[in-house]
């Protein structure tokens, strides 16, 4: 998904925003530009492609003076990614320039009033229109030309906003794409998200929606587009630069597959009381009562999140014996949902500003349903729009393809069944007996990772094929979906994700010879119809590459590849199981020659529609 960065302050911004560009790479992108005023000189610089190329661009104009400006990596979602629809764009009279995340969805009608007043457009997109239409209702102030207009479009965004007339004011904005306020000393600096910031401030404040921030070298005023005043509440920003640089990895991917178990453990500090045998959730603890007498949980999510919700569901019939159900945010939005009292409507996700997730989520709060976040971006859209919620405390996620958000979603989601559970009728001590075996998860992940290099070999052997399947049941059928979405988005080659038992059910069609088809075949309640499961898959030529329990020599007569886990309970098995998935993902798309932590097309996070 596309960035944003703005500066304003004493020091150059050319480089800093260069800077803060490259720290939203992660997000996903197709094009990037600035926009600097130097005095009441405006420049531009804009370039299709990576951050490379618009520095290319501006050391060939030799570069800009100037300590205000904005910048902006672009998603395209209206107009192609060419260098004319790259942002920054400007209005045509009072030198405006405007960057912006997100969807003006009455773009087009608003483009018509604007031509029926004389103006030319130079793109196709949404946003010049916004320029346009600031520019358009310009009398002298741009904050009050920035709200007019934000009164007239309807859709998303996040802007930014600067004009050759007021070279000592920067205005930003934000509708449903998230935006944040660096505090410096007699600077600030204005992004996406936190990376952007941290290496200038850990003072910060995200804007709410339909807030305006005014600021100037002397200070800043928040308000509503309609001029109500507003208090922002200025934060500690939780991690460090180190959290967000490569280190000895050779991709963020990488480094985050590898930092679960530390990670993880700092999911699970303080939240385990092994002596009383309970989970202790502090988000949790002014809706624990309501929570408790809850009769039902929808989980909603998109992607990643989505199968870790899906486990979820499973952890909560199982240990909780509660009912629950996981809906796509995109899909739950638009139906007619049922949402009785004692309803509780879980929304998961790494970024906390996916917006089919957001939307299902404020849908169902507006129908009565309790709601909970678990998130991982402290601050971010959910964890302040939900009732309560629990984060997961893996640190900022790059990589775009999700790893460690994904364990430490099944992790939280796995304490909010057994805080459940234990509320509702669980023992201490069995509950002291879970919470051992959920303590021990960490290590056994440490483990998994030693088969690294076995993991390689094996995905070196399949690269080559096209079209791979992904099988499991019970608990490991999300497990399943996970990694033949890891495989997809990263390594480009087509696989599909379902329950083992559904394979014979039409897609066993696909399965030709050497046709590699990964089980998720550790020791569990399902195992010897896995191993049916797979005698089918072997009858059709398919190569059989097996995750199992370690000391299982049975697979190892069935299947042609084993990538073995550590023994432990099965509702614990996802969090074992998907780690050689994400490895062999990681080796395929090494090994296919693509860009891991930036693949094709994808944004880290989707915050349209
Ligand atoms: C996962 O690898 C993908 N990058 C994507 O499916 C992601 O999980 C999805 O967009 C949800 O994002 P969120 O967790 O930030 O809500
Ligand atoms: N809708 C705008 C465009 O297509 C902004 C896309 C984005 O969020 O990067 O240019």
């Amino acid at each position: 998904m596309c960035g944003i960065i703005a500066y304003i302050g004493s020091r150059t911004a050319e480089p800093l925003l260069l800077e803060g560009l490259k720290r939203l790479e992660y997000r996903g992108y197709d094009s990037a530009g600035v926009a600097i005023l130097d005095g009441d000189s405006l420049q531009v610089a804009r370039a299709v492609g990576r951050i490379i190329e618009l520095e290319d661009r501006l050391g060939e104009i030799g570069g800009m003076g100037g300590t205000l400006g904005i910048g902006h990596t672009r998603w395209a979602t209206h107009g192609g990614v060419t260098e004319a629809n790259c942002h920054p764009h400007r209005d045509d009279a009072n030198g405006i320039a405007v960057v912006h995340n997100g969807i003006i969805e009455n773009y087009a009608a608003l483009r018509t009033y604007l031509v029926g007043k004389g103006h030319a457009f130079s793109s196709e997109t949404d946003t010049e229109v916004l320029a346009m239409l600031i520019g358009e209702l310009y009398e002298g102030d741009l904050e009050e030309s920035v709200k007019a207009a934000l009164r007239e479009v309807t859709g998303a965004y996040a802007i930014a906003v600067i004009c050759a007339r007021e070279p000592d004011t920067l205005v930003v904005a934000r509708k449903g794409s998230p935006l944040m306020v660096g505090v410096g000393n007699g600077e600030y600096v204005v992004g996406s998200d936190a990376s952007a910031i941290i290496a200038h401030t850990t003072q910060a404040f995200p804007l709410d929606d339909y807030n305006v921030v005014r600021i100037t070298r002397e200070g800043f005023r928040t308000s509503t587009i309609d001029d109500a005043p507003v208090t922002p509440q200025v934060m500690q920003l939780e991690f460090d630069l180190e959290q967000i640089e490569l280190g000895a990895f050779s991709h963020f991917m990488l480094k985050e597959i590898f930092e679960q178990p530390k990670v993880l453990r700092t999911t699970l500090r303080g939240r385990i009381d092994h002596n009383e045998g309970r989970v202790v959730l502090g988000g949790l603890t002014s809706f624990a009562k309501e929570l408790v007498k809850a009769r039902r949980f929808i989980l909603t999510a998109q992607g990643t999140a989505l199968h870790a919700a899906m486990i979820g569901e499973y952890l909560l019939e199982d240990l909780a014996k509660i009912s629950a159900e996981v809906e796509y945010g995109s899909e739950f939005r638009y139906r007619n949902p049922i949402i009785e009292d004692r309803t509780v409507v879980v929304g998961v996700s790494q970024s906390g500003e996916t917006a089919d997730t957001l939307c299902a989520l404020i849908e169902a709060k507006d129908r009565g349903a309790m709601s909970l976040g678990v998130v991982n971006v402290v601050g971010s859209t959910m964890a302040r729009e939900t009732d309560a919620g629990v984060y997961l405390r893996v640190g900022p996620e790059i990589g775009v393809a999700s790893t460690k958000a994904f364990t430490g979603q099944v992790t939280v989601l796995t304490m909010l069944a057994l805080y459940m559970a234990r509320r509702r009728f669980m023992s201490p001590d069995v509950c002291a007996r879970c919470l051992k075996q959920l303590d021990a998860i960490p290590d056994k992940i440490e483990r998994v990772l030693e088969s690294d290099g076995h993991v390689r070999e094996v995905t070196e052997r399949y690269v080559g094929r096209d079209n791979w399947l992904f099988l499991g049941r019970g608990y490991n059928y999300p497990t399943a979906l996970e990694g033949a979405l890891k495989l997809k988005e990263i390594s480009y080659i087509h696989a599909e994700g379902m329950p083992a038992a559904e394979m014979k059910h039409g897609p066993i069609a696909l399965i030709d010879e050497g046709m590699p088809v990964v089980f998720i075949a550790n020791q569990g309640r399902q195992y010897n119809k896995v191993l049916s499961n797979i005698a089918e898959t072997r009858s059709r030529g398919g190569h059989v590459i097996a995750v199992a329990t370690e000391g299982d020599t049975e697979i190892t007569k069935v299947a042609q590849e084993v990538l073995y886990i550590p023994e432990c309970e099965e509702y614990l098995s996802p969090l074992l199981a998907v780690v050689p998935l994400q490895l062999m993902a990681f080796h395929a798309a090494v090994l296919r020659g693509h860009d891991v932590d930036k693949p094709r097309n994808l944004a880290k996070s989707v915050t349209v529609e």
